[in-house]
Formats: structure tokens, C-alpha cells, sequence
């Protein structure tokens, strides 16, 4: 979060730096099955970030000591690639690429019917290779199309949104620049069905209002953003029965 003032984030007609309304999504874009050997895959396009998560297993977690005798471990894997940012990443894992692989692991395992595969492991791989702000969420929703995609028993999918504050403005879907100099950044993920939330983290600082504002936003998103993530794996199911898979 910067702290530049000099950066004009919301014009005097209210639209955004690029163009949009406070409540509006930057375009998105999931297609499922874009990779032969995962179980299940999905590449997300969400505004200039370029997601590819895919889906290993179930298979016997290994090594043994790592199995849980009641339910299937979930490992998620975030990394960014060194090319995906502005200014190259050092390639490798590192303090946040492991929070964000923790919390998205989190966020699946509770929309997975993990108890059905007890000592079994589900890896999830989620690679950025281009990045625009809110690639945690983004890389979260498209790992839930993979893991669906991949036949694995689910109570629900995982649907992510950001809001935040920019220029005293909570908006949705905070892009680059608003990112990096608006004042807060607030990455929401739910069970749609439940509305149970799986994931929250907040940058920067808002009042109670701002905060109940801002989460009122990305439900309201979430429904939107739900119904791409369902399309997708319906033409997935169209595509190799003929038929509506759900
Ligand atoms: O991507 P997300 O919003 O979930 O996480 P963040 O830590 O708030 O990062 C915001 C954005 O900063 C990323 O989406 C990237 O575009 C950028 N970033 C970067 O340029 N270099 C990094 N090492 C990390 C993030």
C-alpha cells in the first residue's frame, strides 16, 4: 500500500484510473482443461493477471507421516513467476508466496468433501505468470474451477473478490495502481452457496462503515464472479458429453 498523494486515482466523475465505476469487475475469463497430464486445470484471465491452476489427485499423500487418517490433505502451491511482474521476482518460494499457498490450501479444503479420501493428497499448482493485483484471489477462484473440474467431491465452489479504498472511495476490484497508492486492500473469498466466508486479509485501514461498504461490494461481486466459474465448467461438460453437467 503507498502512501503517494500526488497519484489522481478517481477523477471528478467518479470513474476510476482505468475507467471503470467504483463497482465494477475488471473483465474475467475462465476456460477449464487447458492442460493434458492435471487431473483438472483452469487458466483464469482477470484483468491483466494470467492464472494457470492445476489439480493432482487424490493420491496417497507421501511421505506416510504427512497422511491424516481422517481426510485428504490439501496443498496448494501460489508461485509467482519471475516474468509475471513489473520488475523480475526472484524465482523460488518466499514469505508470501507460502502465506498466500496457506491460506488458499484454507480456503479449499473447506469447500472439499476431504473426509472422503482419508490419507490422501490433493496438490493444487497455482502459477502466475502475468500479474495485475489480486492474484491470490484470482489464482483461489480458478484453483476451485480445477479442483471441480477434476471430478473431486465439492460442498460448494470457492468464489474470491477484492474491495478497497482509493482516494477515500471503497471500489471493487482494485487494479494495479490502486493497489499500490490507494489506502486499503481487502481480498474476500466465500462459499457461495453458504455465503461462509474462507478468506479475508486487509492492507491498509478503513472505518466499520468503509468495511461493511466494502464487503457488501464483493458479495454482490461474488454472484457475478460465481456464475463465470459455474459457465466455465458447464461448457466443460457440454464440450465432452453433449450434455449440461450439472
Ligand atoms: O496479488 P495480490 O493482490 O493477491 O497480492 P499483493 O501482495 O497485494 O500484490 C499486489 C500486486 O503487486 C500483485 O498482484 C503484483 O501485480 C504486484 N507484485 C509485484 O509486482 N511484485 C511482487 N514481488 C509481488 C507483487
Amino acid at each position: 500500500m503507498g502512501t503517494v498523494s500526488d497519484i489522481k486515482l478517481i477523477d471528478e466523475k467518479g470513474l476510476r484510473i482505468d475507467g471503470r465505476s467504483p463497482e465494477e469487475l475488471r473483465p474475467i475469463k475462465i476456460e477449464t482443461d487447458v492442460l493434458n497430464r492435471a487431473d483438472g486445470s483452469a487458466l483464469i484471465e482477470w484483468g491483466g493477471n494470467k492464472i494457470i491452476a492445476a489439480v493432482y489427485g487424490p493420491r496417497e499423500a507421501y511421505p506416510k507421516h504427512n497422511q491424516d487418517i481422517n481426510k485428504a490433505v490439501v496443498k496448494a502451491r501460489y508461485n509467482m513467476e519471475a516474468y509475471s511482474v513489473d520488475e523480475r521476482k526472484r524465482p523460488g518460494p518466499d514469505r508470501r508466496s507460502m502465506e498466500i499457498s496457506k491460506v488458499i490450501s484454507e480456503a479449499l479444503e473447506s469447500a472439499i468433501m476431504v473426509e472422503q479420501f482419508p490419507r490422501a493428497q490433493i496438490d493444487i499448482f497455482i502459477e502466475v505468470m502475468q500479474a495485475d493485483a489480486g492474484t491470490r484471489i484470482a489464482g483461489l477462484t480458478a484453483a476451485a474451477v480445477a479442483v471441480a473440474s477434476a471430478g473431486i467431491p465439492m460442498r460448494d465452489l470457492v468464489t474470491g473478490c477484492t474491495a478497497g479504498k482509493v482516494d477515500g472511495h471503497i471500489v471493487l476490484d482494485l487494479c494495479k495502481e490502486e493497489d499500490n497508492f490507494g489506502q486499503a486492500d481487502l481480498p474476500i473469498a466465500v462459499l457461495p452457496k453458504s455465503g461462509k466466508v474462507v478468506l479475508m486479509q486487509m492492507d491498509g485501514d478503513m472505518s466499520v462503515e468503509e468495511f461493511d461498504q466494502a464487503t457488501g461490494m464483493v458479495m454482490n461481486a461474488i454472484k457475478r464472479i460465481n456464475q463465470i466459474q459455474r459457465d466455465a465448467l458447464k461448457n466443460k461438460f457440454e464440450t465432452s458429453t453433449g450434455e449440461v453437467g450439472e
